[in-house]
């Protein structure tokens, strides 16, 4: 059934407090579960008391000490009615029992390697006790954790320890926890296994000493040492930065290797994906090592924007996810470049929730209704709402923002809020009516924004036109205006910053469109200028700008916006590259030219910026160009026009980069920091252009690169210039040494995985059809899964679109296997297919075809069929 924001009731009972006992078995765990229950003043007075449950066996249940009588209660595994409770508080005493080994779904209480762990987030409590499993009913909680000593010497739960001690003859022991702040049932976790530590004091500002740890499997500890670094950065940052202070004596992150997601802030006890916190130069990329510190900060960020406030209903989700994703976004662009990180979030932000905003799937930032709410923890609630959070303080200005977030930690601490609650605060410290603004949490779709542009020469005059549509989506066939902070000025032909200059236009360069049109006239402007829109990229819109190909690389070459100059080399790209597929024709003139500006840049900019400049030299990717086209899409042609495009680029550039290569090439160790990545992010770059343009010469340097690496970044780069650029004799022993030389090691063996996954040739289906037989494959881990089906149905558009359906109908079976085991997973994968209707008839119909069949299939999950059922729409 479906579940309505408009149709929230508060809970007719509530629980302030909780004790559990908890005696970890692999096969019958037993939970005691002593609930001090209350009505609640705002509830119904007459209602039952209907505790949650999933898959759960009841073995007893008491109130107030007393055994209930049969007919007093109604217990199944989903759920426990209490028919007739006092109308005052009780306590209610429950026992269940549950097999943690048996637990493939990842939620709840389910052993990973051995080791027990939990995942509540966002109704897994109920698989562990019977429970009112809503996040806005909050509770104190005290643990005991039992277990056998050899099995799990290490017992960890949320708050600060008790005790700890043996148990009997010594073969057991237990801990007790004690969490002092209330919360609600998602943010509770344990975890019982073997485990090796690293730790150190952390003196917050007010100079609480805190232990901070993080828990890796043993012998792995090496690897987790800069997980702990960024979690000592993250609580120092946001003490600095947001005036946040962390409240507990401990705080612990363990690494799991079965986990749906990417991690969990569960109060003082994150538990990790250990892809996300493991590291070492050998084993891991630049890129692994920026999401580690970004998802390190994020749940540690969580402890305020969530955990002390956190939300009434799951529909608020954005509240505690847009708000924690701008505030890691804002800690690593401290950390790291903020131009560079600011094209990122961009970029991603247009690969995955453009894309899903456009689709059969697209909700606004807080939907309205759900079926089941694992399928909304999405693009659209993670980063969009992030850049509504942006843009809010873009409109509100920085005081009145930063002055807001206090008073809503001040405000809403220790309560369950709402986006309203949130906002309110923003709309008191500013002075401003927000109620506009608000239509960005409540409207889905992509608003499009056109602007055009005049200048009026003897008026010395530059108009500015601005048109804003937003297209409709599922259940919203029309919308209202947004609120659209462009952040705009002009640039003359010859590079300077002409001033912009109009009462309407704000002094930090932002004009607020309010309406669906408006103009916006610029006043002493005595020279054609090139105007420069969206700066910093200042809403999550698709712009579209009348300017010629010789402006935009004007703004590529002297823009003083860094986001603007590499999107400028984008859109002219994109254009080319559009035209290109849909008349299989390239335009050699515009690629010349684009080059050309490219070359320019590279000699004035590369050494001084490699990291932004390794992003301004890559093309767009093939979903970029699909997205812009928008309809009767056919893979192969974008990636043709794509892969001449490359060539040509890389024809007209090669004698430069690889003098660029050779610049920039490094004797020093291995090292993390931006600077570093930055530099091998333009040579390995620099190499994929070379061998586009000549594959022979590229696959040589690759092989070269390769042998050379002291690291996994420039180890992995290589391989996979290898293994994209067909036809290269040697690539298959390549791709089989990187196998053999990382055997036993799961989390890089997941990088060849992908890398095979999304090589762009006939025969890829096949190959991954034989790697599903690999050793170190497993369809019951959510990462190797991930890797190589996720990776071909994600990230490799021409084979999973083939045009004889084998792609779609290989993921919709794997989809159907999973989803008797683990259906969050498999919904995640199906998503895949949100891209059906834009697919040329061919591939729509085969597609469509195939989500039939699914559609169709008996016994599917909540997960699964909600997915599929949006996506036929
Ligand atoms: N709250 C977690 C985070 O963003 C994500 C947990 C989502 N879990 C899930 N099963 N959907 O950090
Ligand atoms: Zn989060």
């Amino acid at each position: 059934q479906t579940v309505k924001l408009a149709e929230y009731r508060p809970s007719d009972f509530l629980i302030p407090r909780v004790a559990l006992d908890i005696v970890l078995d692999p096969h019958a765990t037993r939970v005691r579960a002593t609930l001090c229950v209350e009505p609640n003043p705002e509830g119904r007075a007459d209602a039952p008391l209907a505790l949650d449950g999933d898959d759960l066996v009841l073995v007893s249940v008491a109130l107030d000490g007393e055994p209930l009588a049969a007919d007093a209660f109604a217990a199944d595994a989903d759920g426990l009615v209490i028919h007739r409770p006092p109308r005052r508080p009780f306590t209610l005493a429950v026992e269940t029992r549950l097999d943690p080994t048996a637990n493939t779904k990842l939620m709840g209480l389910y052993r990973s390697r051995g080791v027990y762990c939990t995942q509540c987030e966002p109704e897994g409590f109920r698989r562990i006790t019977y429970f009112l499993d809503r996040p806005d009913v909050l509770s104190v909680y005290e643990t005991r954790i039992e277990a056998a000593l050899a099995e799990a010497p290490t017992l960890l739960g949320n708050g600060n320890l008790v005790e700890s001690g043996p148990v009997g003859d010594g073969s057991r022991h237990y801990a007790l926890w004690h969490d002092p702040h209330p919360k609600p049932t998602y943010l509770f976790a344990l975890v019982g296994g073997a485990l090796a530590k690293i730790a150190r004091p952390f003196v917050t500002r007010s100079g609480r000493t805190v232990e901070i740890a993080v828990h890796v499997e043993p012998g792995k500890e090496g690897r987790a040492g800069y997980a702990l670094d960024a979690l000592e950065r993250s609580m120092r940052w946001d003490e600095d930065v947001f005036g946040r202070e962390y409240d507990l004596d401990v705080f612990n992150i363990v690494a799991v290797s079965d986990f749906n997601m990417g991690a969990m802030e569960n109060k003082g006890l994150n538990i990790f994906n250990d892809k996300y916190v493991l590291a070492s130069p050998e084993t891991a990329t630049d890129t692994d090592y920026a999401n580690i510190e970004a998802i390190v900060a994020h749940e540690y960020f969580h402890n305020w924007t969530g955990n002390r406030i956190t939300c009434r209903d799951w529909f608020q989700l954005c509240l505690k996810e847009g708000l924690t994703v701008y505030r890691d976004q804002e800690f690593s662009s401290d950390m790291r470049s903020r131009p560079v990180h600011r094209i990122a979030e961009a970029r991603a932000l247009r690969l995955r929730q453009f894309a899903e905003d456009a689709g059969p799937l697209a909700h606004p930032v807080r939907p309205s209704e759900y079926r089941e709410i694992n399928n909304f923890y999405t693009a659209t609630v993670y980063e969009k709402g992030a850049e509504v959070i942006r843009m809010l303080r873009t409109l509100v200005g920085e005081q009145a923002f930063a002055a807001g977030m206090d008073l809503y930690f001040e405000r809403c601490d220790n309560s369950a809020a709402t986006v309203e609650d949130f906002l309110a605060c923003f709309a008191e410290t500013s002075g401003r009516d927000l109620s506009q603004f608000a239509r960005w949490y409540a409207q889905a779709g992509t608003p499009r924004l056109a602007v055009t542009g005049q200048w009026d020469e003897a008026a010395k005059t530059y108009r500015l036109d601005f048109a804003q549509s937003i297209p409709p989506t599922p259940g919203q066939p029309t919308k209202e205006p947004a609120v659209i902070p462009v952040r705009l000025g002009l640039v003359a032909e010859d590079g300077r910053e002409i001033p912009a200059a109009s009462p309407r236009l704000r002094e930090d360069g932002v004009f607020v469109l309010e309406k669906a049109s408006d103009s916006l006239v610029l006043e002493n402007v005595s020279v054609r200028p090139v105007p420069s829109v969206l700066r910093g990229f200042s809403a999550p819109v698709r712009v579209s700008r009348d300017l010629s190909e010789a402006d935009l690389l004007t703004l590529l070459r002297y823009d003083t916006d860094p986001f603007n100059r590499w999107q400028s080399a984008q859109t002219v790209a994109i254009r080319v590259l559009t035209r290109a597929a849909s008349d299989r024709s390239l335009a050699e003139e515009a690629v010349r030219a684009y080059a050309d500006a490219l070359a320019t840049f590279l000699d004035a900019e590369a050494e001084s910026d490699p990291a932004f400049a390794a992003l301004v030299l890559a093309l767009p990717g093939e979903p970029d160009i699909a997205q812009d086209i928008g309809s009767d899409v056919d893979p192969d042609a974008i990636h043709e026009a794509r892969e001449r495009m490359r060539a040509i680029v890389g024809t007209h550039l090669s004698s430069r980069l690889t003098a660029l290569r050779e610049r920039l090439a490094s004797d020093a160790p291995y090292s993390p920091d931006a600077a570093s990545a930055g530099r091998r992010a333009l040579r390995n770059g620099a190499l994929d252009l070379i061998a586009a343009a000549d594959p022979q010469a590229g696959i040589e340097a690759a092989a070269a690169q390769y042998e050379a690496a002291d690291n996994m970044t420039d180890r992995l780069a290589a391989l996979g210039v290898a293994a994209h650029t067909p036809p290269s004799p040697g690539r298959e022993e390549l791709i089989g040494a990187f196998r053999s030389r990382f055997d036993g090691e799961p989390l890089v063996l997941d990088k060849w995985f992908a890398l095979q996954a999304t090589m762009a040739e006939a025969g890829t289906l096949e190959r991954v059809e034989r790697l599903m037989a690999d050793p170190a494959f497993s369809l019951s881990n959510p990462n190797r899964v991930g890797a190589l089906i996720g990776a071909f149905a994600l990230s490799n558009p021409t084979q999973f679109h083939r045009p004889d359906g084998a792609g779609y109908a290989f993921v919709a079976d794997k989809v159907a296997t999973l989803d008797r085991t683990n259906p969050q997973t498999a919904a995640r994968i199906l998503t895949a297919f949100n891209t059906w209707r834009t697919m040329e008839p061919g591939r729509r119909a085969k597609a469509e075809a195939t989500l039939r069949s699914i559609a169709d299939r008996a016994g599917l999950s909540r997960d699964v069929a909600d997915i599929v059922g949006r996506t036929l729409g």
